[in-house]
């Protein structure tokens, strides 16, 4: 998905049904983990069957499990709900920058002479990321190229392939490289024809048995990207789908995920991990000797962030290292754990107190597509926003937060003053009204959840700022 950071910036998550029964609501997430490796708690399921079921007219979910266990388009359409498509271009520059630096000139100085550079977008939703390859390559001069993007869903497919684009997807990309590869429609933008050309997409399960294979063009790849796909399913489906993706790869070819995603288990790669990367490498000569230094490389490489010490938990460290203001070490701790919304949210805290509210705001947004029922998180992603001076989308993701859970006193607060500093008096009056309300129910000691100060505290700011707005002449 390519608007507004995901499907919850467009429509309200529909309330999880009420009665759905659980057996069946387990037997559809079986089904759904056999068929394409899905992990997904009960709650989002319920919402996505839920939604499916009403788009159908179909009252009972005995029968709905039934006609998306018969495949075809009740399974397909399901699958558009419960996959996470968010994406944009250039999403993780950094590892962009390690493809224009390293691995373009790694490939090309080592290859035949006119060698196709092969790359594959697997799992590439809306084909952001297929044509952010295509733009290094172009400007990287290179005419000879190809980047397969396949993926699971078939709404993304069809997106993907028209080449269109909403302004949303563009995010901090400069605009000269806008300029050069797109045509602004108004509406947002389509994809200048020649970036077309050496572009394929294809549908592809990851779990099924299609690949590698020369005839999907999935086999002797240079470099495959699968971002932002493998935190989604469960850890052994994971695990096959590298283990298959490596196959895949010609002997010298990189494999890139998210830093968010698993990371292989098996030390066969050689691999780069750090706070962007999570680059491996499949070695290019296979001789046992170099496979052992591969093995070792990998153990040192992620070795300071997931072996020791054993018996105290990676996230207890994450947190003791961030309370000891220790963020690029907390950031490193963290990774591969996001899945844990409380060190999801520990790593955009580190982030935002090592780079800045830009990048904690990125981040915010990578955690929220794993996370999208987590108030704090949106409450977090506001205070960057704010801090960026982008109070308008500010207040659009603070109403999420409250729409998740409307007692969040500091976030009706918070709520009130971005209001009030757009001048929507009546609006800002009725969130600090709000925030009032919560907060004179709770004990004067007791703290805010979701702040660090006491209700007593945050109710005399709210009294103070409702009186001043009162008193505000309209502009
Ligand atoms: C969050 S998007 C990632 C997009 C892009 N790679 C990025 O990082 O911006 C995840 C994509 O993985 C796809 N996906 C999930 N399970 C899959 C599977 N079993 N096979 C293929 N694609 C799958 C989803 O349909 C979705 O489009």
């Amino acid at each position: 998905m390519t608007d507004s950071a995901s499907s919850l910036h467009r429509k309200r998550p529909a309330p999880p049904r009420p009665g759905l029964p659980e057996s069946e609501l387990d037997a559809m997430a079986e089904f759904l983990n056999r068929y394409m490796g899905l992990s997904i708690n009960r709650g989002e399921l319920g919402r996505a069957v839920s939604e499916a079921m009403s788009e159908a007219s179909i009252e009972d979910l005995g029968h709905y499990l039934t006609l998306v266990q018969g495949r075809g388009e009740p399974l397909e359409r399901l699958v558009d709900r419960v996959t996470v498509r968010e994406t944009y271009f250039f999403r993780l520059r950094q590892q962009f920058d390690f493809i224009r630096e390293q691995i373009i000139p790694a490939c090309m100085s080592g290859s035949l002479p006119g060698h196709v550079l092969r790359t594959w977008s697997a799992g590439c939703a809306s084909g952001e990321e297929v044509f952010s390859l295509a733009i290094l390559f172009e400007e990287a001069g290179l005419s000879r190229y190809h980047v397969l993007g396949t993926d699971i869903s078939p709404e993304a497919l069809s997106s993907a392939r028209q080449g269109r684009f909403p302004r949303w997807s563009m995010r901090g990309n400069p605009p000269a490289m806008v300029e050069r590869f797109f045509r602004d429609t108004g509406a947002g933008y389509t994809i200048a024809p020649e970036l077309s050309r050496n572009v394929a997409f294809r549908r592809l399960n990851l779990v099924e048995d299609t690949y590698p294979s020369a005839e999907n063009g999935t086999y002797g790849l240079d470099l495959i990207l699968c971002r932002n796909v493998l935190i989604y399913l469960d850890g052994r489906t994971a695990e096959k789908i590298m283990d298959r993706l490596y196959e895949a790869l010609a002997p010298g070819g990189w494999l890139i995920t998210a830093p968010v995603d698993p990371a292989p288990t098996t030390g066969r790669w050689e691999s780069v991990r750090g706070e962007y990367a999570a680059l491996y490498r499949k070695p290019l000569a296979r001789h046992k000797a170099i496979r052992r230094a591969a093995e070792r490389s990998h153990s040192r490489a992620i070795g300071t962030v997931s072996a020791k010490p054993a018996e105290i938990p990676r996230s207890t460290r994450a947190k003791n290292a961030f309370d000891e203001k220790e963020y690029a070490k907390a950031i490193a701790l963290c990774l591969g754990l996001e899945r844990e919304a409380t060190t999801a949210i520990l790593k955009i805290k580190a982030i935002a107190n090592l780079h800045g509210a830009a990048e904690a705001e990125l981040a915010a947004q990578e955690m929220l597509a794993i996370h999208p029922y987590v108030p704090e998180l949106r409450f977090l992603e506001a205070i960057m926003l704010l801090a960026l001076n982008q109070n308008e989308r500010a207040t659009v993701v603070l109403r999420q937060a409250l729409f998740i859970d409307p007692e969040l006193a500091v976030v009706h607060f918070t709520l009130g003053s971005a209001l009030a500093a757009e001048g929507y008096k009546a609006p800002a009056q009725r969130a600090y009204e709000r925030a009032i309300k919560l907060l004179k129910r709770m004990s004067p000691n007791e703290i805010v959840p979701l702040s660090d100060s006491t209700a007593l505290s945050l109710l005399e700011s709210a009294e103070h700022a409702l009186e001043h707005l009162k008193h505000r002449v309209a502009p």
